[in-house]
């Protein structure tokens, strides 16, 4: 098992090496090892393969994927350059088709590279200061989340969490345990319920391997044990993160799972919080239009290299679900903590 730092990171960019370091998440718990990604491609297929996964850690390396097409870029003219860029952003939109963080970060990305009337080396590294800008900031409003998110949860609370919604998941210290690190520094006695989270197990590998590091107690728990924990007034809150917020509507898209969960802890009376940076709210989309992503069968036939149901039997494997806003109590973000239904008249108002 991999001991050493407590603050894990997620993604770096090497300037020495014109390069984006990545932990290869699919290796954890078991080795901390790093992929070096020198291009755009490597990029894209880094967010695909989920050697970096989370909402906000698939924005960054984007952002980094748009700098890195900059970089290497042949094109002798600004308007070529911009064209490679387009191509550049169509294949990283491609990837992963849930989270809108990946979205925000190449709009965010293109529009900078547009703005700018400049030679292309300029136009170079200020992409790559900008993919650092989105990084940056994307630590400091989880640690804003966890300030406000902290507040909701009591001294000697037992909080549920899914997925993994931590520093592995977005550019350092993460949503969702961002919420619970900031109450465990803040001195409160915490005890998380690590639900695994069937089937790429984001739970019991990488929330488990981050709450270790964090020395915050906690066990890992089958997702199938959450209603029983709740009926056994053993869970007083659930936190999560989300890959998408509809901000019309308050509909939360998360891991598969989140659904189950909300609805049992609506059933036992239990708060339902979402942790999430302003770059996961979607301000334009309605659920409908939102792209469920849909994952290779064999994530549930296989459990790491044993398959364990019969050949030729048929898997569905949705990668994400939808939570109605009325089951969720409050999503916190780096704003202030909201009903799901203010989101909107808040954001843009
Ligand atoms: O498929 P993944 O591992 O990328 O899914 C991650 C999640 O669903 C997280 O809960 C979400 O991205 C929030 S991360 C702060």
């Amino acid at each position: 098992m991999v001991t050493g730092l407590v603050d894990v990171e997620t993604l770096r960019w090497d300037g020495r090496r014109r390069e984006l370091v990545l932990i290869d998440q699919r290796a954890l718990p078991a080795r901390l090892r790093y992929v070096r990604c020198g291009s755009v491609k490597d990029v894209a297929a880094a967010i695909r393969n989920m050697t970096v996964r989370g909402a906000p850690a698939i924005g960054v390396a984007a952002a980094f994927g748009m700098a890195l097409a900059a970089m290497r870029s042949k094109a002798r003219s600004r308007e070529k350059l911009l064209e490679d860029l387009r191509k550049a952003r169509e294949m990283l939109s491609a990837t992963r088709p849930t989270a809108v963080n990946l979205f925000w970060a190449l709009d965010r990305m293109m529009k900078k590279a547009e703005s700018m009337s400049t030679d292309r080396q300029t136009i170079v590294s200020e992409l790559v200061k900008e993919a650092q800008k989105i990084h940056d900031e994307d630590v400091q409003m989880n640690k804003t989340i966890g300030r406000y998110g902290a507040e909701l949860i009591k001294d000697g609370a037992r909080v549920l969490t899914h997925c993994n919604a931590g520093a592995l998941a977005t550019a350092g210290y993460g949503t969702a345990i961002g919420v619970i690190r900031y109450a465990h520094e803040s001195g409160k006695k915490i005890l998380v319920y690590a639900s695994e989270t069937r089937p790429r197990l984001q739970g019991a590998k990488l929330t488990a391997f981050e709450l270790k590091k964090l020395k915050i107690p906690f066990y890992v728990v089958p997702d199938t044990a959450v209603a029983f924990l709740m009926s056994k007034g053993m869970i007083d809150c659930v936190v999560v993160g989300a890959d998408r917020i509809i901000a019309k509507t308050g509909h939360v898209i998360n891991k598969i799972g989140t659904l189950s969960a909300a609805i049992n802890a609506n059933h036992f009376k239990i708060p339902f919080y979402v942790a999430a940076p302003s770059s996961t709210i979607d301000l334009h989309k309605k659920v409908e239009e939102v792209k469920i992503e849909e994952r290779a069968e064999d994530e549930v036939h296989y459990v790491g290299k044993t398959r364990i149901t019969p050949t030729g039997v048929k898997a569905v494997n949705y990668a994400f679900d939808i939570t109605p806003p009325e089951l969720v109590t409050a999503v916190i973000t780096e704003k202030g903590v909201f009903k799901p239904e203010e989101l909107y008249r808040f954001l843009t108002g």
